[in-house]
């Protein structure tokens, strides 16, 4: 049996965070579907096409088993869109533990065919957030580290002549 998951989010954009998620859920799936969300309700840094093209780079060496897809509406639909049984989620500190069990049971009752599974991040990339690396960038610190190099390319572009 296939077993296939989704590992949706903003991804506005991909930390060092959700890369180490990512590389764990590829070894453990046999298809990682990466679902980058078109969230009507926020105005991202980086379009729909951009956070596609640099998390596509950021996992080119997982395999042909890992794809990066944008989508809208519910993550439920998404999962069955992709045939996918599990949603793959991660999880930094005790804080996000909270509104993450909020998540996981909403998509159940949506779809109780559909398990979330949860990661939790390294620990040395706990701390991370996208809305901190972005802050980071925009006044000139150092974002190695803390983001793969194609976003850091990306952010370092962005914030080049601002701030
Ligand atoms: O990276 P984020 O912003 O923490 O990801 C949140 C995400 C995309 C997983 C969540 O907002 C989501 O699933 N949105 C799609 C809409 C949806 O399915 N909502 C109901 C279930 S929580």
């Amino acid at each position: 049996m296939s077993r296939v998951a989704v590992f949706p989010g903003s991804f506005d954009p991909m930390t060092n965070a959700h890369l180490d998620v990512a590389r764990r859920a590829a070894a453990l799936f046999d298809r990682l579907v990466i679902g980058v969300l078109n969230n009507p309700r926020k105005t991202p840094l980086f379009s729909m096409d951009e956070r596609i093209e640099q998390i596509s780079a950021a996992v080119a060496d997982l395999g042909a088993h890992v794809e990066v897809i944008g989508f809208d509406g519910l993550t439920v639909d998404f999962a069955a869109r992709n045939s996918a049984g599990f949603i793959v989620r991660g999880l930094r500190a005790v804080s996000d533990f909270e509104a993450e069990l909020q998540m996981a049971h909403t998509n159940r009752k949506l779809q109780p065919g559909v398990d979330t599974v949860f990661l939790m991040s390294a620990l040395d990339f706990g701390y991370l957030s996208s809305s901190l690396t972005k802050e980071v960038a925009q006044f000139g610190g150092e974002i190695a580290g803390m983001v793969p190099p194609p976003v850091a390319d990306a952010l370092r572009r962005r914030f080049a002549t601002s701030g």
